[in-house]
């Protein structure tokens, strides 16, 4: 059996988890444990780094010490170690990696740096065991893109952002309606009370064969309504919201659908393609009921891990280094690996925002 510690602090959760291969191959969660900083961004309204870089410090060895408890295990029990060395918030990322370089050079086990972004390309298969090419729709705070993943480090960008994320329009919305933070919460929750029809937001790029996103001119038709209706009512509110998830659901089907056509293209022979959706975004329920019935539709398989291993968690990236390890992808200097704060899963496509970006959501 191999176990891999794995440490996440890119953004504003503290994280550590044991995974395992159990020798009869089969993938293990052997524990889990993730700390939100969430009340002490709440105040700001976004993640304020400098207090991310200290709560991290401050919670880190806690939290490592519970996923060793949970596991029933210690440190010396482990194969290796990953941790979280980019893209992200650069405080955090220091802290992450500097503890796991710490540790890998007292017990002299292996240290993996991981990228964050294949932490999430790999989920689902520790979740589902899928096995590769597929596609990852990532739809989190920080980014929105669609990879083709084809191996362990074999990735390729097919869709991105032009502007902003997925998530950062939805908090963005919530922010200028008043609603609390994070957010996408919030926005789902009053949207369930409105009416979806009230409003005609613009659906961006929908329509264009290029594959990517757009949400920012979303995100000013919403201030708009808004500025013109002032004051709210609680019906406005949730009928702007209902009316912009309308709006993000129609927009990222249509969006979506280009790139289920270039695997179909890519792949002719491929007899049960999937779509995998990642991110904190992908707990939002109508998101999820729209890409099954895409998904249904086009001949794919939507595989949804479960909401606790969308968002930012620590068992993917201890996943990825383990994946990593068996494929014999590991860094021959990791003592020496700097974090980065931007970081593309794949280097060769053209640099997008919103592609290797990770930052303040504010
Ligand atoms: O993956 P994640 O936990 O952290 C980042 O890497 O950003 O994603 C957080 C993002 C936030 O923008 C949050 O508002 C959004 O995911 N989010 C949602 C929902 N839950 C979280 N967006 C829409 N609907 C939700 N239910
Ligand atoms: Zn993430």
């Amino acid at each position: 059996m191999t176990r891999v510690l794995g440490i996440e602090t890119s953004c504003d959760e503290t994280a550590a988890s044991v995974v395992a291969r159990t020798d009869d191959g089969a993938p293990a969660i052997l524990s889990n444990v993730v700390l939100s900083q969430i009340e002490e961004h709440a105040a700001f309204g976004g993640v304020v780094p400098e207090i991310a870089a200290r709560a991290h410090v401050e919670a880190l060895d806690g939290v490592i010490a519970a996923a060793l408890a949970e596991a029933g295990l210690t440190l010396h029990d482990t194969d290796a170690l990953a941790a979280t060395a980019g893209p992200g918030l650069i405080g955090g990322l220091i802290v992450g990696l500097t503890t796991a370089k710490a540790i890998a050079a007292a017990t002299g086990k292996p240290l993996l740096p991981i990228n964050h972004l294949e932490g999430h390309a790999l989920t689902a298969r520790l979740t589902d065991g899928l096995d590769f090419p597929y596609l990852l729709l990532l739809v989190s705070g920080g980014h929105t893109q669609i990879l083709h993943v084809q191996g362990v480090g074999r990735y390729g960008r097919w869709a991105s952002t032009i502007d902003d994320a997925l998530g950062e329009a939805f908090d963005k919305t919530a922010k200028l309606l008043g609603l609390p933070y994070p957010g996408g919460p919030s926005v789902e929750k009053a949207a369930f009370q409105g009416d979806p029809a009230r409003f005609t937001f613009p659906r961006p790029l929908k329509g264009e064969a290029r594959p990517d996103f757009s949400f920012s001119g979303l995100k000013t038709a919403v201030r708009r309504a808004a500025t013109e209706l002032a004051p709210l009512s609680e019906d406005d509110v949730a009928d702007i919201c209902a009316s912009f998830q309308r709006a993000v659901t129609e927009t990222l089907a249509d969006r979506v659908t280009r790139s289920l056509e270039r695997f179909r293209k890519a792949h002719p022979k491929h007899a049960h393609p999937a779509l995998v959706v990642a991110g904190g975004v992908a707990a939002n329920a109508a998101i999820r009921n729209t890409l099954e019935t895409l998904c249904a539709n086009e001949g794919f398989t939507l595989v949804a891990p479960p909401v606790k291993l969308c968002g930012d968690n620590a068992a993917m990236i201890a996943w990825a280094g383990l994946e990593r390890l068996e494929a014999g992808l590991v860094e021959e200097d990791a003592l020496a690996f700097a974090p980065r704060p931007r970081w593309p899963l794949d280097a060769g496509s053209d640099p997008l925002y919103g592609a290797g970006k990770r930052g303040a959501k504010a």
